[in-house]
């Protein structure tokens, strides 16, 4: 299936799961567009998956806005939607994903993942914010299951496809 695969992300940890699990997905046969989330179109995509970092709560605009733009075709065609975060950073969200882009989008599936924080590139503001949060330090990035949710997309897509046509 055609599938769009975008994702906002500042320090490009986030857009390194978005390329893995656009990689996972064309392995397993789909023909898949890896686009920056700012000018990505929806196009003829049959699903799309869709991931934002997470900053102070929240995901960033590229992601929001993207979800806010393309809401009524991201309710009619199947999509999956991550985030990247620290867990313990939000502890109260376990998914850590925008309740205003769940509702818009109503994802078939929704992931979180453990991002990295690297103070070293990080600017002096950025630091002092991660100081109070005492978010883990490191790169904390769990491919494996990032692969393991790109393969689940797959299954539950060839699902949706029996669904809809038997
Ligand atoms: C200033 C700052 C604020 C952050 N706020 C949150 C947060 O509220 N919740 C969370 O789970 N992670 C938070 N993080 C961790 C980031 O989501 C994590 O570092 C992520 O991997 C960054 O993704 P990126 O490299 O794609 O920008 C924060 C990181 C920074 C630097």
């Amino acid at each position: 299936m055609r599938i769009l695969v975008v994702a906002a992300s500042k320090h490009s940890s986030t857009t390194e799961v978005a390329d893995l699990i656009g990689t996972e997905l064309g392995s397993l046969g789909h023909d898949v567009r890896r686009e920056p989330v700012e000018t990505a179109e929806t196009g003829d995509a049959e699903a799309v998956v869709l991931g934002s970092a997470v900053y102070m709560s929240r995901w960033m605009a590229p992601a929001r806005d993207f979800a806010e733009r393309n809401a009524a075709v991201l309710a009619a065609v199947p999509t999956w939607v991550f985030s990247v975060g620290l867990v313990g950073a939000e502890a109260d969200d376990p998914l850590r994903i925008e309740e205003k882009v769940l509702d818009k989008v109503s994802p078939v599936g929704a992931a979180a993942f453990t991002g990295r924080l690297d103070s070293a590139i990080l600017s002096l503001r950025e630091r002092s914010v991660t100081r109070l949060t005492q978010a883990p330090e490191g790169d904390q990035r769990d491919w494996h299951a990032v692969r393991a949710w790109a393969r689940s997309i797959d299954a539950e897509l060839r699902e949706h496809l029996a669904a809809g046509t038997g």
